[in-house]
């Protein structure tokens, strides 16, 4: 409840029906206008759309930061493990898993009534070093080992899969498909083979690949967009079980400002194939840290809200996940991976460092608050499904 609606609340419990206040002779004074009508947390607001809000999380911040837990709880439907069920995590030797950090999540979100977004299962950067040698040897294997073990244990809180986390790369190669140690052993087929082994396990999931940099329509993120669509068309070709995509959507305010006309008609190509799509990652990476806190904070709501704006308007967009959900905790908060964090050293999240709502939140819950109306997006309507190469794909 915000401010002003628990003062109007009271106010007007104070109220007796005759129009008087119940406890003094003074005249009832004209009732406070209550503010437009809808939920002031991200997860309700969501609902109204239909849709789910989410939050990557880790299990310490969960069990250690009370005032971070309750945010979580108040803000989110769905929990993405930020860490935990990465393969390198979960199994860091060949004849041992270790789901503990998993599991408390786990547990949270089932005492909670939360969902959890599984990320992911085939990641170049999580590959544990035991399973090298293996891969390299062409055996499927150590993937078949992961999959059994981690699939199964999840399938109550499980609605979505990151199958496959970002196989493009389109600096390399001109299929634009990163030649991971999985591209290296066994093919681009790899992707379809995860996805079979994926659905064998989960026959309800929804299957997704899920990967960064589409979300600006500069020459790279065009040519990821374009590899993707032709990932994706290969694979319905093949009859692979793929149910979706996750936008990753870590946005960059040194790229520029968002297109939303091209980002519209990527989404529709999406959505045109009957694919679900999920923004998976959403954070906002500043390029200038020196300004005054409020002008940081104002660049970062803008260009969230500019790239809802287009995303809540394609309704095969099913849910919202942040990377992270306040800026105590965000992997931006590092000057480079693995680097000491500084809590709010970036300013890219829905809450800020004390936890508390600030214009990146607002944006949000507004752009989460108004009644779908789908084909609205910015620059008229949606193209059709042959447009793709006007619109900068
Ligand atoms: O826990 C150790 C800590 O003890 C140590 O002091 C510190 C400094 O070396 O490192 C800490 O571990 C780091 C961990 O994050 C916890 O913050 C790891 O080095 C670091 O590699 C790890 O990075 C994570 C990265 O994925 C790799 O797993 C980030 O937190 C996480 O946000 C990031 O998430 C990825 C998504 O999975 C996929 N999409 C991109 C996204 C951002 O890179």
């Amino acid at each position: 409840m915000t401010g002003l609606t628990r003062r109007a609340a009271l106010i007007g419990a104070m109220i007796a029906p005759t129009g008087r206040l119940a406890f003094g002779r003074e005249p009832a004074p004209q009732p406070v206008p209550l503010p437009p009508p809808g939920p002031a947390d991200l997860r309700s607001a969501a609902h109204t759309q239909g849709r789910f809000f989410g939050a990557a999380v880790q299990d310490g911040h969960l069990r250690g930061d009370f005032q971070f837990r309750e945010a979580v709880l108040a803000q989110c439907d769905s929990l993405t493990p930020e860490l935990a069920l990465k393969w390198a995590a979960a199994h860091p030797a060949q004849d041992r898993f270790d789901f503990a950090a998993m599991d408390e999540i786990a547990a949270f979100a089932r005492t909670n009534g939360k969902r959890v977004h599984g990320h992911t299962l085939l990641w170049h950067r999580s590959v544990p070093d035991w399973a090298l040698a293996a891969l390299a040897a062409k055996n499927w294997e150590p993937i078949h080992r992961y999959f059994g073990a981690a699939i199964p244990r999840y399938q109550d809180l499980i609605d979505y899969w990151d199958v496959v986390n970002e196989p493009l790369e389109i600096a390399g190669e001109a299929d634009g498909l990163r030649r991971s140690p999985f591209f290296a052993a066994f093919g681009p087929d790899y992707i379809r083979r995860a996805l079979h082994a994926a659905r064998s396990l989960a026959p309800e999931a929804k299957l997704l690949i899920n990967d960064y940099g589409l979300e600006h329509a500069d020459a790279e993120g065009r040519a990821r967009r374009r590899a993707l669509l032709a990932l994706i068309d290969g694979l319905r070709r093949q009859g692979a079980p793929l149910d979706g995509v996750g936008l990753q959507a870590h946005l960059d305010l040194a790229r520029g400002v968002l297109d939303q006309t091209s980002l519209a008609a990527f989404l529709h190509e999406l959505a045109s194939r009957g694919l679900t799509v999920l923004v998976t990652e959403l954070d906002v990476r500043e390029a200038d840290t020196a300004r005054p806190l409020a002008e940081r904070d104002e660049a970062v709501a803008d260009a969230a809200r500019a790239f809802l704006e287009v995303a809540l308007d394609q309704p095969a967009v099913k849910g919202i996940t942040t990377w992270g959900l306040s800026d105590r905790y965000s992997w931006l908060n590092a000057e480079g991976e693995g680097s000491a964090m500084r809590p709010g050293r970036n300013r890219g999240l829905p809450l800020d460092v004390g936890v508390q709502p600030k214009p990146f939140f607002h944006a949000a819950l507004a752009a989460l608050q108004k009644p779908p109306f789908f084909g609205n997006s910015p620059g008229g309507p949606l193209p059709g499904p042959s447009a793709g190469e006007g619109y900068g794909l």
